[in-house]
């Protein structure tokens, strides 16, 4: 297995790791929490899982976007970025730049508290920004690995 081989499986593997977790607490884990959205306990319930999944994507997140780098270096794939038919080159990059500022500035930053406050006094409508806001990164994420997996075996380039 050379560099180029190792680099490509470790990629797949912590975008699998990541994007699967982002599918299970938007298909899954926050449609069971809607159930109790009347009060902000869905919330509480929500940060105490959610806060342990934020550690394992950011360790994904990282080595998918080392890997990712190191593909394009060993590839030398620069120039991808100049073409429209490797739009999924552009779409794995913004995907990957939106969840590190997620996780890496936002959420330090305080989105927590934000939406703490928010949860208290509108429960509901917390949940369906929460939830939307999830729908639209998990959508992002599905069409850039769709495209990916397509476009390095040869699809797009006419
Ligand atoms: C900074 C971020 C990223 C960089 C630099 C990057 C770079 C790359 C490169 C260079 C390849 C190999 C393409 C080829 O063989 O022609 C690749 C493959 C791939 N990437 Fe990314 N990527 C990044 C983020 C992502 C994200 C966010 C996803 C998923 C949402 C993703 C999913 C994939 C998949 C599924 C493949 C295809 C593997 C295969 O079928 O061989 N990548 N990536």
């Amino acid at each position: 297995m050379d560099g180029l081989e190792l680099s490509r499986a470790l990629h797949v593997v912590a975008v699998v790791i990541w994007i699967g977790g982002v599918a299970f607490v938007t298909l899954t884990l926050l449609p069971v929490l809607g159930r109790s959205r009347a009060s902000d306990d869905w919330f509480v319930r929500f940060t105490a899982i959610e806060r342990r999944f934020a550690w394992i994507a950011r360790a994904a997140l990282l080595v998918a976007g080392g890997s990712g780098f190191y593909l394009i270096v060993a590839m030398d794939a620069w120039d991808r970025f100049t073409m429209i038919a490797y739009w999924w080159m552009h779409a794995m990059v913004v995907v990957w730049v939106l969840f590190a500022l997620m996780l890496f500035v936002i959420e330090p930053l305080g989105l927590d508290r934000a939406l703490r406050e928010r949860a208290r006094r509108d429960p509901a409508r917390a949940h369906l920004l929460v939830s939307r806001a999830h729908w639209v990164l998990l959508i992002a994420s599905l069409i850039a690995a769709f495209g990916a997996v397509a476009g390095s075996h040869g699809a797009f380039l006419g």
